[in-house]
């Protein structure tokens, strides 16, 4: 049989702790739970994701290259704090052909001023923010259709 086409899903800091971490502004559910949210999703899409979470900003850059050397058909990246001020990870989005697209829980345009800047939106495909644990599963849906 021929393989699914696999997306990975990468999450950055403290996303370990969603569930407990500030549940008004981030939700309820559990990274597990989000987790199992998508491999349903995933399986009425016919595809494959694969799901981390980190809290080193070098992971994340690793795993972005490890997406392309695998063939994966996106990436659906949620760098939290590191969206605001990471070069590095902007790079590597730009470094790599594999899709990225940008997920957040909350809408940080409606947050502080520091959040308003992502360094990874003008390195991504798209952005879908503010809709909860959907924002990842309308990323997967995107992703499913690159
Ligand atoms: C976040 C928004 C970021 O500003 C914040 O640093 C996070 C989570 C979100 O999913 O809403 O850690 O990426």
């Amino acid at each position: 049989m021929a393989s699914l086409p696999v997306i990975y899903v990468l999450n950055g800091p403290n996303l370990n702790l969603l569930g407990t971490r500030e549940p008004e502004i981030y939700g309820a559910d559990t990274l597990d739970e989000i987790a199992g949210q998508l491999e349903d999703r995933a399986r009425a899409l016919g595809v494959e994701v694969d799901i981390r979470q980190s809290n080193h900003e070098g992971h994340l850059i690793d795993w972005l290259q490890e997406a392309q050397a695998q063939g994966a058909r996106a990436v659906i990246l949620n760098a939290a704090g590191f969206t605001h001020s990471s070069v590095a990870l902007r790079d590597a989005i730009l470094a790599v052909s594999t899709p990225v697209i940008e997920v957040h829980l909350s809408n940080p345009q409606a947050r502080e001023s520091f959040r308003r800047r992502s360094l990874i939106a003008p390195a991504a495909r798209g952005t879908i923010a503010g809709f909860g644990a959907l924002s990842y599963l309308l990323a997967l849906d995107a992703a499913a259709r690159l």
